[in-house]
Formats: structure tokens, C-alpha cells, sequence
């Protein structure tokens, strides 16, 4: 089989946003305690933090950490994560069904951003609270001392403002499962009094409404449309939600799934210019994909505790997909079509970070280690840095579920200042290699810097406690430059890191 792309330097899609890279904290399962936080442990620093996960996270180089939910947030009191700890009160958390014991709150957090070299993004209750609580949450974090709530964080230990610059509106709210679930007016009213209210304090603020909790939705795509006709001119992003799952263990159908991510954002991006010509606006509201991954593995082992079964747990292995190769490849195509939609695409979370449906894994007391998507997500997030580029393909492709002539090639390449040059491709293809030639127009003489790749491994190969490297990328051979073209043989179901450096 063959492909053929053409890459022309001048022909940019749009400059990738850092925070494309982003991820997501929230207080679930084991994300944060024994997952960033744990006293005792023996790689902890001064804050109870867990080196061996602020090591792993910083080779990440996460540009952005959205916390603390996620559907725990809509129950949430942020004033129960300050002040002395042992002052602190233990919660039901009505999301997950377990409790809450409110050890780690926003000045932990904040540090563990901190030390990772991340930015919080913080997300507010718009579920069983409103615009007072909101208000007073982002004095808190951000307000000068010399005001009330700016004194009380000082009292507590941090006089300067955090300056938190992003700010979820809620979470999830189109979803019946939210506490507080809204309509899409109800939600879209609220959400614009707390976004002007939020302005009224700081003009600077990047704020993000809820969008769909996903394309399935009844309610998607109108959603969008009203919420955004009530907030477009006070916020910036709407965001944008999807999991992956390959429960009918269908490859191929798995695999194309990204296409129908590529349809969402589509729709959800001429939704945004509808309302703009509608409000005769200039500006423009762009997508924050904050919650992405693969999410299927871990339902059945959940229901007990998520039905109670078990009562109020602290801190359970909850939502533990332990991912396998093939999702691997998943999240290759997923972070491609991010990089291709970089027009619109301004934010993305990688939902989670930790143990939660998440690319690194800890063991209590023990070690932490990468799962099989830890690597798309990181030589996405560490070479996937500056323009994408608008490429012209050529590859035979199938039909799927989800939609026609899925090409067995998935690619994006990115273009870094004169430097650099990167593809990220994965062959769809179950059984037959891609013969894969790009044309590069524009850049000059370029030689081959490195080549990673994830290939030959049983799709159905993990990464665990015992075996953390049973799927691990490996040095790529055969990839060359010659006459201006690039040529690599990519094997059946693989994915591929391809660096140039430009002369
Ligand atoms: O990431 C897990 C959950 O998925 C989040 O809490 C919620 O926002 C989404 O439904």
C-alpha cells in the first residue's frame, strides 16, 4: 500500500496553541491522593507531593492543568480545600460516591503546578452554587490583599495572587448526571452574569462555557447554539468533551473513530461562526477540548462503587482503564486531528493525568509508571510545538461505523521556526505496511533527526506494575531524505514520530 503527502512550507494551518498539550486533574478515585499526593511516600517533597509524578509529568511538559473537575466540581465547596487542614471537613462527593477529605484544595494544588511547571486552569461549582460563590472563589485566588478574600489567602499562607488566568464555567452541564443540570437557556443565562461578573473584577480573565458533554447528546449541537447566543460576547472558549471506546472489538470501527471527532469540531466550530454573523461580532470564541482519552475499559469493575455498593470509600481505584496498545494508536489520531483543527482548537485536556483514565500510573507506597498512551501524547506534547501544516494526502482508505473512506494514513505535520520539521502518522492498516512519500516543498535541506515508532506489539499488549515497558516506542529505521522527499515504510497498525532538521 502507498501514500503520498505533500508539505508545503507556506502553507500553515494556524500556529498550534501550547495548552493543546493540556490535561486534567480532578478529585476522583486515586488522581489525587496517592496519584500527585502522598504523605509518606518515598520520593514525597515538602508539600507531600510525589516526585516520581512531577517527573514524569515535566518530561510531559503539560502546558496546563485543568482541576478540580470534572463532575466532582458541580457539588464542590472550594472553601472546604483551605485554611488549616485539620480544620478541613470530610465530604460525601455525590459525583463518585465516595468522600472527600479535602487535604489537597487550591493552595496544594497550586504548588503541585508549581513544581510540575504547569498553569493552573481552575474550573467553578455552577451546579448546586452560582455567581457568589464564583465571584468570591476568583477573589480569593487571584484579588489583591487589603480586600477581604485576598486577606483570607494570605491568612492562609500565600499573600501574592495565584493569578489564575483560565476559568471553566461549570462542568458538563447539558448532562442530566450533573448536580444542578441545567437547560441550555438556564445555563447559558447563568453562565453570562457570572462570566460579565467575573469581568468586572479582572477584564483579562480567559473564560470557557460548557459545550456538549459529547456529540451524542439529544440536545448537541443546540446546545451550543443557545449558550453561545446568551455568553458570546462575554467569553472566550466553549468547550468540547469525548471518550473513545472500542466495546464491539472492532478495530478498524475503533480506529476511524477520530473522524467523528474531526465532525464534532466541525460542527461545533460553524455553530460558533453562526452566532458571531448573528451578533454581527469580530470576535472569536474558539474550542477548548478540555476533557479527551480513551474510556471504556474500567466501566464494569466501577459499578460497585459508583451504585454504592460500597458506601463512602476515600480515595478507590476508580476509572483505572489500563490501556492497551491499540489505544495507543487512538490517541496518535486523536492528537492529529487537534493539531489539524489548531484554527479553532485552542485548548485541550487529556482527561486524565494520573490513575484516573490517564497516561501515568501509581502504586501506593510504590512505583509510578507510563501507560502505552503516555507516548503519542508525549512526542505530541514535546515536538509538536509551532505551525501546523496544511497537508495534501493521498492514501487508500475504508468505510467504518462512524463514516467513509477512513484513510489508513493519519498524519499532521508541524513545522517549528526553520528548524525543525515533524510528522506524527499512524497506519490504520491491520495487516499491510505504507509506503509513505512526502513531497517537501519550501524548507530547504533537511535530514532525518530522529524517528520513533510504536509497532509490533499484540494490540491487546499493556504496561502494568510488573511489565512497565511491555509497550514502549522504539528507534524507527529505514526513513529518508532524499531530492527533497521523505520516505518511510510504516508497519501495519503502528504509529510513527518522524523529526527533520532544517538546515
Ligand atoms: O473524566 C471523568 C468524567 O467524565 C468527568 O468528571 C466528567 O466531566 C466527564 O463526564
Amino acid at each position: 500500500m502507498k501514500a503520498s503527502v505533500v508539505a508545503h512550507r507556506d502553507y500553515p494551518i494556524s500556529t498550534i496553541d501550547d495548552r493543546v498539550y493540556g490535561a486534567f486533574l480532578e478529585h476522583l478515585g486515586r488522581a489525587i491522593y496517592t496519584g500527585i499526593y502522598e504523605p509518606g511516600h518515598p520520593t514525597v517533597d515538602a508539600n507531600g507531593m510525589r516526585g516520581d509524578v512531577v517527573k514524569l509529568v515535566k518530561d510531559l511538559k503539560v502546558p496546563i492543568v485543568r482541576y478540580p473537575g470534572g463532575n466532582f466540581v458541580s457539588a464542590y465547596n472550594w472553601e472546604d480545600g483551605v485554611g488549616p487542614r485539620d480544620k478541613r471537613p470530610t465530604r460525601l462527593d455525590l459525583a463518585w460516591h465516595t468522600s472527600e477529605s479535602n487535604a489537597v484544595g487550591v493552595h496544594e494544588f497550586a504548588q503541585w503546578c508549581e513544581a510540575a511547571g504547569t498553569e493552573m486552569m481552575l474550573a467553578i461549582n455552577l451546579g448546586s452554587r452560582g455567581l457568589d460563590s464564583a465571584r468570591n472563589f476568583v477573589e480569593y485566588v487571584n484579588g489583591p490583599t487589603g480586600s477581604y478574600w485576598g486577606d483570607l489567602r494570605k491568612t492562609n499562607g500565600r499573600a501574592t495572587p495565584f493569578g489564575v488566568r483560565h476559568w471553566c464555567l461549570g462542568n458538563e452541564m447539558d448532562g442530566p448526571w450533573q448536580v444542578g443540570h441545567k437547560t441550555a437557556d438556564e445555563y447559558g443565562r447563568l453562565a453570562n452574569e457570572v462570566a460579565k461578573t467575573l469581568r468586572a473584577f479582572d477584564r483579562s480573565l480567559e473564560l470557557i462555557v460548557c459545550g456538549s458533554s459529547n456529540s451524542d447528546m439529544k440536545t448537541y449541537p443546540e446546545w451550543e447554539r443557545i449558550v453561545l447566543e446568551h455568553t458570546y460576547d462575554a467569553i472566550d472558549h466553549i468547550s468540547l468533551h469525548m471518550y473513545f471506546a472500542n466495546r464491539a472489538k472492532n478495530t478498524a470501527d475503533y480506529l476511524a473513530l477520530s473522524a467523528k471527532l474531526d465532525a464534532y469540531i466541525a460542527t461545533i466550530a460553524s455553530t460558533i461562526e453562526f452566532v458571531r454573523a448573528r451578533k454581527r461580532s469580530r470576535k472569536r470564541v474558539t474550542i477548548s477540548f478540555d476533557e479527551w482519552n480513551v474510556w471504556y475499559h474500567s466501566n464494569a469493575q466501577d459499578r460497585e462503587i459508583l451504585g454504592g455498593a460500597k458506601g463512602w470509600p476515600h480515595a478507590p481505584r476508580l476509572l483505572e482503564d489500563i490501556y492497551n496498545f491499540e489505544d495507543a494508536l487512538q490517541v496518535g489520531c486523536i492528537l492529529n486531528t487537534f493539531i489539524r483543527r489548531s484554527d479553532v482548537v485552542k485548548i485541550a485536556c487529556i482527561a486524565q493525568l494520573v490513575n484516573v483514565i490517564a497516561p501515568i500510573m501509581t502504586e501506593p507506597g510504590g512505583a509510578a509508571w507510563r501507560q502505552t498512551i503516555y507516548y503519542p501524547y508525549y512526542f505530541a506534547s514535546v515536538y509538536g510545538r509551532g505551525e501546523a501544516l496544511r497537508l495534501s494526502v493521498k492514501s487508500p482508505g475504508y468505510d467504518s461505523e462512524v463514516a467513509d473512506n477512513v484513510p489508513y494514513l493519519d498524519i499532521a505535520g508541524v513545522h517549528d521556526a526553520g528548524r525543525a520539521l515533524t510528522f506524527f502518522a499512524v497506519n490504520r492498516h491491520p495487516g499491510e505496511k505504507l509506503d509513505l512519500e512526502i513531497d517537501l516543498q519550501g524548507f530547504g535541506a533537511a535530514t532525518i533527526a530522529d524517528h520513533q515508532t510504536l509497532a509490533g506489539a499484540p494490540l491487546e499488549a499493556v504496561n502494568t506494575l510488573a511489565q512497565p515497558l511491555a509497550v514502549a516506542p522504539k528507534k524507527g529505521s529505514g526513513a529518508s531524505v532524499k531530492d527533497g522527499r521523505l520516505t518511510a515504510s510504516l508497519p501495519a497498525h503502528s504509529y510513527q514520530m518522524i523529526r527533520l532538521a532544517l538546515a
